[in-house]
């Protein structure tokens, strides 16, 4: 007689096997996190790093150990099988976590990102099956809102891991009606013939080609305070003088020497132009 396969359970209902299933994934998955913890902190304290970095995998695998403490509750009052891959954890998870703190903070913190990722998933997942089981759903739901927090991605490639959290929103550059009004909000003293012209010159450098970083709003609230600290007169903006085709105190608006080289070669050009 062959054994008869077991039927999945329907979606959204699960049977108590598998809350019993589930308890044993999750507390051995709480067990692995601890130990990778475990294993990133011992390379750090063997180095006696005091770093931001160890201070955060710190606190994070003091969140792990009370995971795992709910955890070890739940098996114990259930009465569920741990897992028969603890040795295996003990050690991979460990060993794991002290390779990645060894090779720098860098992979540590990706280690952890990914980790609490795949947790995050899995609970995730867990959550839409639980229906009944009032107590494994509150301890698998999350108890804090997220933080939320606004970043670009324009500047520099940020990591996978990252970015599938991430809810993408395009912002186009504002124009220069909305850029007037971001310069008042900021600088409510302004003199309007000086931000009229310092945001007429923004617009023309932002659109020269070849440019490696075109400036943005900060760079250009930061010219704006510079230009009205040192007094700088409106006619010194005006590109149509020869000498000042390169703006003054560019070096708030261009941040690297092919920059500030282009800009030379193009005031060289137009004074050549004029004469
Ligand atoms: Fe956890």
């Amino acid at each position: 007689m062959s054994a008869r396969k077991k039927r999945p359970a329907p979606p959204g209902v699960a049977k108590t096997d598998d809350v019993e299933a589930m308890i044993r994934v999750d507390h051995a998955g709480e067990y692995g996190a601890v130990r990778i913890y475990e294993g990133q902190l011992a390379v750090f304290d063997a180095r006696g790093s005091g770093t931001k970095a160890a201070a955060a995998i710190r606190k994070m695998a003091e969140q792990e150990q009370h995971h795992l403490k709910t955890f070890d509750r739940l098996v114990n009052e259930r009465r569920v099988r741990p897992t028969a891959l603890e040795p295996v954890w003990r050690l991979a998870g460990f060993a794991l976590g002290a390779a990645t703190a060894l090779m720098g903070e860098k992979a540590t913190m990706a280690c952890t990102a990914a980790v609490e990722e795949v947790i995050d998933d899995h609970y995730a997942a867990q959550l839409e099956r639980l229906n009944d089981d009032k107590e494994l759903k509150k301890t698998v739901a999350a108890k804090q809102r997220p933080i939320v927090m606004i970043t670009s991605n324009n500047e520099k490639e940020l990591p996978d891991a990252f970015l599938r959290r991430c809810f993408f929103h395009y912002i186009r550059f504002p124009d220069p009606e909305t850029m007037e009004r971001i310069v008042q909000s900021h600088l409510p003293d302004i003199r309007k013939d000086l931000a009229r012209e310092a945001l007429q010159l923004f617009y023309e450098i932002r659109d020269v080609p070849g440019l490696r970083k075109r400036p943005a709003t900060s760079e250009l609230i930061d010219w704006l305070k510079l230009l009205m600290a040192d007094e700088i007169p409106v006619a010194a903006l005006r590109s149509s003088d020869a000498k000042t085709v390169i703006p003054p105190l560019h070096g708030a608006l261009l941040k690297n020497e092919q920059d500030i080289h282009l800009f030379e070669r193009l005031a060289f050009l137009h004074r050549r132009g004029q004469a």
